[in-house]
């Protein structure tokens, strides 16, 4: 059986991030969606059970995913779930570095493990969780570029920023 995992922050989950977790449930028998709790839980917008819980709740097509938090390296971590294959999205140029780095860096650490890189659709070339959360959050607009749970925690987080009682 092939187990792929699928890591991140997930700070929050994207369309982007749901793109490439189909196409890697699509290539693999099982997929596990590994939120890195991080080292300070005040370096994200949602904590770590929240993150999971937004990524559970979009679950409902790939009965072969599933999602856990992880925290440590993320090569033990795979060790720890048998999965030899790292996915993870590329979408510009400007992400290849970054993604270059790490995938040589847990090359180094377990030459076992695998990363492989999956494109999203066109359309969420430019979904990064960061902007999200500035557009979300700096003004009043919002965009159809996250699911609708991540909306309403998004909405939620605005209100109680505002000072109005939760709905
Ligand atoms: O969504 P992100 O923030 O780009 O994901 C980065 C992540 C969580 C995959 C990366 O920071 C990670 O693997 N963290 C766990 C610690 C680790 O193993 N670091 C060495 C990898 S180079």
């Amino acid at each position: 059986m092939s187990t792929a995992l699928y890591p991140g922050t997930f700070d929050p989950v994207t369309k982007g991030h749901l793109d490439v977790l189909s196409r890697a449930c699509s290539l693999f028998d099982r997929v596990v969606v590994a939120i890195s709790e991080g080292n300070n839980s005040k370096d994200t917008l949602f904590d770590a059970p929240t993150r999971v819980r937004l990524v559970e709740e979009n679950l409902g097509e790939h009965p072969n995913a599933s999602v856990e938090s992880f925290c440590g390296l993320l090569v033990d971590y795979a060790m720890e779930k048998k999965a030899s294959v790292l996915v993870r999205g590329l979408r510009a140029v400007s992400d290849f570095e970054y993604e270059f780095q790490m995938a040589q860096m847990n090359r180094h650490l377990d030459s076992n493990i695998e990363t492989i890189f999956l494109m999203p659709n066109e359309k969420y070339f430019y979904t990064s969780s960061q902007l999200i959360k500035q557009v979300h959050l700096f003004g009043k607009r919002e965009t159809d570029l996250v699911p609708e749970n991540v909306l309403s925690a998004l909405r939620e987080i605005n209100r109680f920023d505002r000072g109005e009682d939760p709905v």
